[in-house]
C-alpha cells in the first residue's frame, strides 16, 4: 500500500505577483489577510481563503499557523559568486584591483581539499538564512568547485543555477584554465548536472578581460549545443575594466559586441551591471533579449556607478536584481533593494516596495525564464517560500505602530529589512530555515 500524499498548508497573509506592478498597477499582485496556501508532494496546490480552503483539507493534513506572517514566494539572486564569502567586505579598491588584490587571491584557495565543500555549505545556510531559494551562482574557475556546489544544492533540493567560471588569461596562473579544457570541464559538469533534479548550469566565461578569443568562441560553442543552459558573465561595470576590454578586443564595436560576435548574447544571458552602456550597447540587449543584472550593493560599494533601470526599461530590456557577494555587502535581497531604491533615488527614479518584492520574485523568475516553475503561488508551481516577521526588530515593531496599510508596510520592510525578518524558509514545501528550523540531514 502507498501511503497518500502529504499535505502541508501554511496559513498567514500571503503575497504573490502575476504581474508587473510598473505595468498593471495593483492588478500585479493577490493578498490574501488570511490565506492559505496549500502545498502536495511539495508543489503549490491552491491558494485563497484559509475559511474556504481549511474545510477541504484531509485529516492528515498539517497546518503550520505561520499569521501575522507574510508569506511570500522565496526570493532569487540573478547573480552571486560562492567563492566570495571571504572576500566580502575588502577595503578600499575599485574592480581591477579588488579582483586581483583579494579576489584572486581566495579564489585560488578552491583548490585546497574540502575548502568549495566547506563554502558551499556555508553559502547554502547563508542564501536559505536569508529567504533567497534560488540564484545564479559562479563558482571557481576549478571544477570541483562547480561539483562541491551542485553535490550541496542537490542534497538540499534547492534550484539553482551554476556554472564553473571559465578564464584563460590575466588572473593568476593557478586561476586559469584553457580555451579546450574550460570548454572539455563545463561540458562534462552540463552532462553531470543540468537538469539533474532542480540543478541548472549557466555556462560562465567571467568576463571579456580573463577569456582569450579562443576562449570566448569555446563558451559560445557550448552555449549553440546547449541551448537550454543558462550564460552568465558581466559587462560594463567599471570604466577601467571597459578601457582594458576594448584594447583585448580592437575589432569589436562595443563591449556587448565582443560578447555577441562570439554567440555569447541572448535571451539566456545573465549580463552583471551594465552601468555604462552605450545606446549601441542597449540595443544589442533589446535585440537578442539578453538580461542587465543590476546589482546595488556592489556598484556602490566598488565605486562602481548608478544602473539606470528607467532607461532599460524604456529601451525593452529585460532587468533582474542581485547581490553579487563578494563585491555585493548583503546577501539579503531585501538590503539589496532598499540600496536599489537609494540608486533609482540619485537619478531621480522611483522603486515601489510592489515593484521591489516583484523584482527578487516573479521579476527575476521571469528574467532567468524560470517563471513557469518558481517565483510565484500559482497552481503547479514549486513550492518555495519565505515566511517575513515585518516586525522583526525593535526599530521595525516601532516603525510599524504608525504604518496606515499594506504598501507603507511593505516599504518599511523593504528599507529596514534584513535576515532578521526571515521567520521561516520552505524549499520544496520543506522547512529548512527560520526561527523553528533544528537543523538539515
Ligand atoms: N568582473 C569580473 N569578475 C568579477 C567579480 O568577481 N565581481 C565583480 N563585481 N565584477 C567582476
Ligand atoms: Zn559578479
Amino acid at each position: 500500500m502507498t501511503a497518500s500524499p502529504v499535505i502541508r498548508a501554511l496559513r498567514g497573509r500571503l503575497l504573490w505577483f502575476v504581474g508587473d506592478p510598473e505595468v498593471a498597477g495593483e492588478a500585479a499582485y493577490r493578498f490574501v489577510e488570511d490565506g492559505l496556501l496549500v502545498i502536495e508532494n511539495g508543489l503549490v496546490k491552491a491558494t485563497g481563503e484559509a475559511s474556504a480552503l481549511l474545510r477541504a483539507l484531509p485529516a492528515d493534513a498539517e497546518i503550520v499557523d505561520h499569521r501575522p506572517h507574510l508569506i511570500m514566494p522565496g526570493f532569487i539572486d540573478a547573480h552571486i559568486h560562492m567563492p566570495q564569502t571571504q572576500v566580502v567586505a575588502s577595503y578600499g579598491a575599485q574592480l581591477m584591483d579588488w579582483l586581483n588584490k583579494y579576489t584572486f587571491v581566495e579564489e585560488q584557495k578552491l583548490s585546497q581539499q574540502g575548502h568549495a565543500e566547506k563554502l558551499s555549505r556555508f553559502f547554502l545556510d547563508e542564501l536559505l538564512a536569508n529567504g533567497t531559494t534560488t540564484a545564479a551562482v559562479y563558482c571557481s574557475v576549478h571544477p570541483q568547485s562547480a561539483e562541491a556546489f551542485f553535490t550541496e544544492s542537490q542534497r538540499r533540493n534547492t534550484r539553482m543555477i551554476a556554472g564553473k567560471v571559465m578564464m584563460d588569461r590575466n588572473a593568476p596562473e593557478a586561476l586559469t584554465d584553457t580555451a579546450e579544457s574550460g570548454y572539455r570541464d563545463s561540458k562534462a559538469l552540463i552532462a553531470r548536472w543540468h537538469g539533474k533534479g532542480r540543478q541548472l548550469y549557466a555556462i560562465t566565461p567571467r568576463f571579456a578581460i580573463t577569456s582569450t578569443p579562443e576562449q570566448l568562441a569555446a563558451a559560445g560553442r557550448l552555449a549553440a549545443e546547449h541551448p537550454d543552459c543558462h550564460v552568465q558573465t558581466h559587462i560594463d561595470e567599471n570604466r577601467a575594466e571597459i578601457t582594458f576590454a576594448r584594447e583585448l578586443y580592437p575589432e569589436a564595436a562595443d563591449y556587448a559586441d565582443i560578447y555577441r560576435r562570439h554567440g555569447l548574447l541572448g535571451p539566456k544571458s545573465l549580463m552583471g551591471h551594465c552601468i555604462h552602456m552605450t545606446h549601441n550597447e542597449w540595443s544589442a540587449f533589446a535585440e537578442t533579449g539578453a538580461v542587465a543584472v543590476f546589482c546595488p550593493t556592489s556598484n556602490l560599494f566598488l565605486g562602481s556607478g548608478l544602473f539606470d533601470w528607467a532607461h532599460a526599461r524604456q529601451r525593452g530590456v529585460k532587468v533582474a536584481v542581485a547581490t553579487d557577494i563578494g563585491g555585493g555587502t548583503s546577501y539579503s535581497m531585501l538590503r539589496t533593494m532598499a540600496e536599489a531604491y537609494k540608486v533609482l533615488q540619485l537619478q531621480g527614479q522611483s522603486l515601489s516596495a510592489f515593484a521591489a518584492l516583484h523584482a527578487i520574485t516573479r521579476g527575476n523568475a521571469a528574467a532567468l525564464g524560470l517563471d513557469h516553475l518558481i517565483g510565484s503561488f500559482e497552481p503547479g508551481r514549486e513550492a518555495d517560500v519565505v515566511v517575513l516577521d515585518t516586525g522583526a526588530t525593535r526599530a521595525m515593531a516601532h516603525r510599524m505602530e504608525t504604518v496606515r496599510d499594506l504598501a507603507e508596510e511593505l516599504f518599511v520592510l523593504v528599507t529596514l529589512g534584513d535576515e532578521r525578518n526571515i521567520a521561516a524558509t520552505y524549499v520544496m514545501g520543506e522547512l529548512v530555515a527560520g526561527a523553528s528550523f533544528s537543523g538539515g540531514a
